[in-house]
């Protein structure tokens, strides 16, 4: 395959009217405060998903703004692409949902389980497809709605979470512009670090599941932590040779939104100084594979990537699962 083949031509993004801070979730009773939260996570407030919203409402919103930039219409569409770690129902796809929503009568529909990952795993499928012929406009959603699977006694994992979408529309490339390297790797044997103990086949929810909240995000945040900047610096390494392209070559990094010194970590591991790293982690949380396309739609917007531009993604989550893209745009 002869990159780049497949580039980003509009991106969009949505999040539930509902706010919620720090305060608000000590206000709730749970054992933290506004201090701790700030300064071990960077987080300040994440959007929470309420009445008449859900993955499909906001993976929706977010595909018709990504639309609207890239010109494209809903029928246009071959292929989308859902990451996500909390589908509205786990059968069937929340993509094919979004497909009825939106109208894109002529797309095949499929969501990918790669956990932070999804949006990054997501690119590279995209482009795969296009590479094998079978499709020209592919429409990339990374979702969540993960507030409805956190466990809200729990305060190592309840405070780190929020909700959104974030869509990117990817057609083929023109001009030298699109994905110049890709990455992606997964690690199956720490997948016990960050999981959903129950709710799926093996342990179906029961009551007792439901009274001990393990159909909930359960983590051992410190060896997530750990395993984070370790492999988010080696995805960076290694976007960066598939590139052949050094940091000072990169305009803008965009790194998976879980904590602020993760992020630090991993601009000082890439040698990127704090100007060079797109931050958002303050206002929504986490919200996992929604996380990057969420940052790229503020970054564009706000007239923080401008064409010529070369951008680098780097993801990390359950799984483990972890992966990075280098983009000209
Ligand atoms: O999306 C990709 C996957 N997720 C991540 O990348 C998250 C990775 N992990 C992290 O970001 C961090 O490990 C956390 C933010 C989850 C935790 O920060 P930490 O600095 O690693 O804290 P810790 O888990 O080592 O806990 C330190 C202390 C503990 O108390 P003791 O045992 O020292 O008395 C915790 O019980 O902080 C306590 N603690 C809290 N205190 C107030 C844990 N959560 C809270 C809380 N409020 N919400």
């Amino acid at each position: 395959m002869k990159r780049p083949l497949a580039m980003i031509v509009g991106t969009g993004h949505a999040v539930p009217k509902k706010i919620l801070t720090n305060s608000d979730i000590a206000a709730m009773g749970i054992e933290t405060t506004d201090e701790w939260i700030v300064e071990r996570t960077g987080i300040r407030q994440r959007y929470v998903a309420g009445e008449g919203e859900s993955l499909t409402s906001l993976s929706a919103e977010a595909a018709r703004a990504a639309m609207k930039v890239a010109g494209v219409t809903a029928p246009e569409l071959d292929i989308i692409v859902l990451g996500t770690a909390s589908p509205d129902r786990l059968l069937p796809s929340t993509a094919v949902e979004v497909q009825a929503a939106i109208g894109a009568t002529r797309a095949a529909a499929f969501d990918i389980s790669a956990a932070c990952s999804g949006w990054v795993y997501g690119m590279q499928i995209a482009e795969g497809l296009m590479a094998l012929g079978g499709a020209e406009t592919v429409l990339v959603l990374g979702a969540e709605t993960l507030t409805r699977i956190t466990n809200w006694k729990d305060r190592n994992t309840c405070v780190l979470f929020g909700d959104g979408a974030g869509a990117t529309v990817v057609k083929r490339s023109t001009k030298g512009r699109g994905i110049l390297s890709a990455y992606t790797r997964s690690d199956g044997t720490l997948a016990d670090l960050l999981h959903r103990p129950a709710g799926g086949a093996l342990r179906p929810v029961t009551p007792e599941v439901l009274a001990d909240g393990s159909n909930c995000i359960a983590m051992a945040g410190r060896e997530v932590f750990k395993n984070a900047v370790r492999s988010m610096a080696d995805a960076c390494d290694r976007a960066l040779d598939g590139a052949k392209l050094a940091a000072s070559d990169i305009d803008l990094l965009i790194p998976h939104q879980a904590n602020i010194r993760i992020i630090e970590a991993t601009a000082k591991h890439a040698g990127m100084p704090m100007e060079k790293v797109y931050v958002n982690v303050d206002r929504y949380g986490n919200t996992s594979a929604a996380s990057i396309p969420i940052a790229l739609d503020e970054a564009l917007r706000a007239g923080r990537i401008k064409e010529g531009m070369t951008v680098m993604f780097v993801a990390f989550g359950a799984g483990f699962t972890w992966g990075s893209l280098v983009v000209r745009f």
